[in-house]
């Protein structure tokens, strides 16, 4: 009776605390390494080493035609689908840029976005700093004007990935 008591209470304190919106989306790049790292390694190697992008779709070297549809019974629901497959397109679309000059003193780009960086109204700041990474990026690192843009639409879409409305 303790038991169903107690249960009865958990279960109200739950209700209670519920978000009144819809919860937030997680972390791609945490759920990649939750849930798929352990067969397919890190995310960002895998795409580029084992998927293509032809016509604006990602392709698998076995399931080329309708790799959304594989991933819609593998390992992920509902809107993660859509989410894993963008993922997925943006990094097999761009080489390992971030892990080739960056991530030697930033380690990976998730990991950098998520202790350092965050998202205002959509543009992205250093989170102790106040700093814009595209102005910052300009004197960073001796990058050029393209290249600085380059890293700062990638973080950006990092930074989404990672926190997700
Ligand atoms: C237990 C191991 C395992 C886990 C966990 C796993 N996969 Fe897979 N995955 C496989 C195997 C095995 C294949 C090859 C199957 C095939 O080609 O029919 C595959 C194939 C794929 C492919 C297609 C590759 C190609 O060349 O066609 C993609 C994309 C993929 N997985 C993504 C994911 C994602 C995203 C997750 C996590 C949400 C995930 N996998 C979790 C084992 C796994
Ligand atoms: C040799 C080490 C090193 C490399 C390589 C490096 N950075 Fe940095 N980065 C730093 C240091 C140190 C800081 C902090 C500088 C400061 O606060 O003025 C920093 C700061 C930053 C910031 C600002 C963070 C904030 O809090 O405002 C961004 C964004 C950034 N780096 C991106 C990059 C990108 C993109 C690359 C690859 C093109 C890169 N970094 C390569 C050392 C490095």
């Amino acid at each position: 009776m303790q038991v169903i008591m107690r249960v009865g209470i958990l279960w109200v304190m739950a209700v209670l605390t519920m978000p009144a919106v819809a919860a937030p989306g997680i972390d791609l790049h945490w759920l990649w390494d939750d849930r798929c790292a352990e067969c397919h390694g890190h995310a960002g190697d895998f795409a580029r080493k084992f998927l293509c992008v032809s016509g604006g779709r990602l392709q698998g070297r076995h399931h080329v035609e309708d790799l959304h549809g594989f991933l819609r019974n593998h390992y992920l629901a509902g809107n993660e689908v859509d989410a894993v497959y963008n993922m997925l397109l943006a990094q097999a679309s761009n080489q390992a840029r971030f892990k080739d000059e960056c991530s030697s003193c930033h380690e990976t780009a998730a990991t950098f976005v998520r202790n350092a960086l965050e998202l205002r109204d959509g543009v992205l700041y250093g989170r102790n700093s106040g700093r814009s990474v595209g102005d910052f990026l300009k004197h960073h690192r001796g990058l050029t004007p393209e290249d600085a843009g380059f890293f700062t639409n990638l973080l950006t879409r990092v930074a989404r990935e990672v926190y997700r409305p």
